[in-house]
């Protein structure tokens, strides 16, 4: 800002401030007065509908798949997109976004243009332009994405259509039921208490493998009550693992 622009505006200033009316008790009085209608009209909808409650919790459940409410689907994506990369991982979550949250806060500082109109201001508008840009962007991947513990694994080569189609299916069984909290797939879930099963067609044929998941041996859960083909895709799926 130079000398002649300062002193516009300190002029502009105090014109205002003598035609303007005192912060207290003018606008503590019209916030104080708005706050207290927000808090009336929360009670008054909380007595009409009422809170929603979910299922009741349960904590021996292995087969939970956590999904965060809509407003984090993009640090919930990037979380998504990190997690093979183990050690990015709190780079993902921390790192990111308090360098973002800092940069937001130092803003004053840094930038030091008094300019007001936003065609004078490319550089800010195009940062904030891609911010925008890039979190729609990662809420809409995030919201349309599977579960993080969905199988990321490519097909045999050799499979027809409708083979490709049980077999995504099956994936997708997979993800949905948790099979990653104690399996390792590929690249995908953890190492244990089950054993891996990359290879498990290798050694286990498909009846076996159905009837391992129908009576498994705890702490294994039992899948016996997945609808039929959801139970047949996942089997499917698995006998696919050479
Ligand atoms: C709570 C952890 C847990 C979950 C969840 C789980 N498993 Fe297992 N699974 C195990 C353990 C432990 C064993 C080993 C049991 C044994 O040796 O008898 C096992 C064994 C197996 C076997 C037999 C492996 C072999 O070499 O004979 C298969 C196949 C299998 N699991 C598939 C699945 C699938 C598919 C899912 C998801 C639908 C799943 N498991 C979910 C823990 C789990």
């Amino acid at each position: 800002m130079n000398q002649a622009q300062k002193e516009a505006y300190l002029r502009e200033y105090s014109i205002l401030k003598n035609e303007g009316k005192p912060f207290f008790p003018y606008a503590v009085a019209k916030d104080g007065a708005m706050a207290c209608i927000v808090m009336v009209v929360i009670i008054f909808l909380s007595l009409l509908f009422g809170a929603e409650l979910g299922p009741k919790a349960d904590p021996t459940t292995t087969t939970y798949v956590p999904r965060p409410d809509w407003y984090f689907f993009f640090l919930f994506e990037v979380l998504r997109v990190m997690r093979n990369v183990p050690k990015f991982t709190p780079m993902a979550t921390i790192g990111v976004p308090t360098i973002c949250m800092i940069l937001l806060f130092l803003l004053p500082f840094y930038d030091r243009s008094p300019e007001r109109r936003i065609e004078r201001r490319p550089i800010a508008l195009a940062a904030g332009i891609t911010t925008i840009a890039a979190m729609a962007y990662l809420t809409y991947s995030g919201a349309h994405t599977g579960s993080p513990n969905s199988v990321e694994l490519k097909p045999p080569a050799n499979l027809s259509a409708s083979q490709l189609q049980t077999w995504h299916a099956g994936a997708n069984v997979v993800g949905e039921s948790g099979c990653l909290a104690c399996h390792v797939i590929g690249e995908n879930g953890n190492n244990g208490p089950g054993p891996v099963l990359t290879h498990i067609a290798n050694t286990v044929p498909a009846a076996q493998i159905a009837s391992t998941l129908r009576n498994p041996t705890p702490p294994m859960p039992s899948f016996k009550d997945l609808p039929a083909d959801k139970f047949n895709d996942l089997v499917y799926f698995l006998s696919t693992l050479q």
